[in-house]
């Protein structure tokens, strides 16, 4: 079964127009891998998901960062699936860490919202992972399966699904999981899938890796067979984010 190799960049809550602009300008420049070998998400903030969906080559796509749970109405400060579809956006990336323990989303939460922005027809990349305390008292596995569970409770197609494995403890920190460490916890979340959802689900998802990933550190990451590509955070705001879609060519020749 061969994953398409997947690379996100979330801007997360930075950037001016004219930063966008450069970063923009910098990616359509860009000479990377072809479509067919490397599939590219960018995620701006809501206020500037159209200026990128109109001036990014076509070949690179674009998600938003969160949605609404349910369909629109009166929810004041939301953004719902209806609205990014009908704006041409079609990822969004749902259960980010920053969500979850910032703004206290629940597991339960978070599988409503991924259910009902697929039925809507949106992409999503949804996120999992553990804090450090959490992997220090052993619970790494538990916490990325509950994390699934409440999304595969909820979904019965995974066609549309990147899961994200990002351990808190690795994002902004500049403390990137080891090769090591990212295998063994993709290779036991794809191994959960296969036990707990499907065998076909399991080795068709794509489990991408997010947390310090740069420019450096990309290669050996995507060398490991259960890493299909990356979430990234601050480097996706730089050049460097080019060497890091680059690095599906590890993939390629491996
Ligand atoms: P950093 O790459 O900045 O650690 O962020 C990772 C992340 O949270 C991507 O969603």
């Amino acid at each position: 079964m061969t994953r398409k190799f997947f690379v996100g960049g979330n801007w997360k809550c930075n950037g001016t127009p004219n930063e966008v602009k450069k970063i923009v300008t910098v990616l359509n420049e860009a000479e990377v891998p072809s479509e067919d070998v490397v599939e590219v998400v960018v995620s701006p903030p809501f206020v500037f998901l159209h200026m990128v969906k109109s001036l990014l080559r076509s070949d690179f796509q674009v998600a938003a960062q969160n949605c609404w749970v349910r369909k629109g109405g009166a929810f004041t400060g939301e953004i719902s699936a209806e609205m990014l579809i009908n704006l041409g956006i079609p990822w969004v990336i749902l259960g980010h860490s920053e969500r979850r323990l910032i703004l206290n989303e629940s597991n339960e939460f978070v599988g409503d919202k991924v259910a009902y922005t697929l039925s809507q027809g949106l992409k999503v990349i949804a996120c999992v992972g553990e804090t450090l305390e959490q992997r220090e008292s052993g619970s790494t596995l538990a916490v990325v399966a509950a994390q699934t569970q409440s999304i595969a409770d909820k979904v019965f197609n995974w066609d549309n699904i990147v899961l994200a494995y990002e351990p808190v403890w690795a994002i902004g920190t500049g403390k990137v999981a080891t090769p090591a460490q990212a295998q063994e916890v993709h290779f036991e979340l794809r191994k959960w899938l296969h036990d707990n959802v499907g065998a076909a689900i399991a080795s068709s998802t794509r489990i991408i890796y997010g947390g310090s990933v740069n420019g450096a550190n990309c290669k050996e990451l995507a060398a490991q067979p259960d890493v299909d590509g990356f979430l990234v955070g601050g480097a996706s705001l730089k050049p460097e984010f080019i060497d890091i879609i680059k690095s599906a060519t590890v993939k390629k020749n491996a």
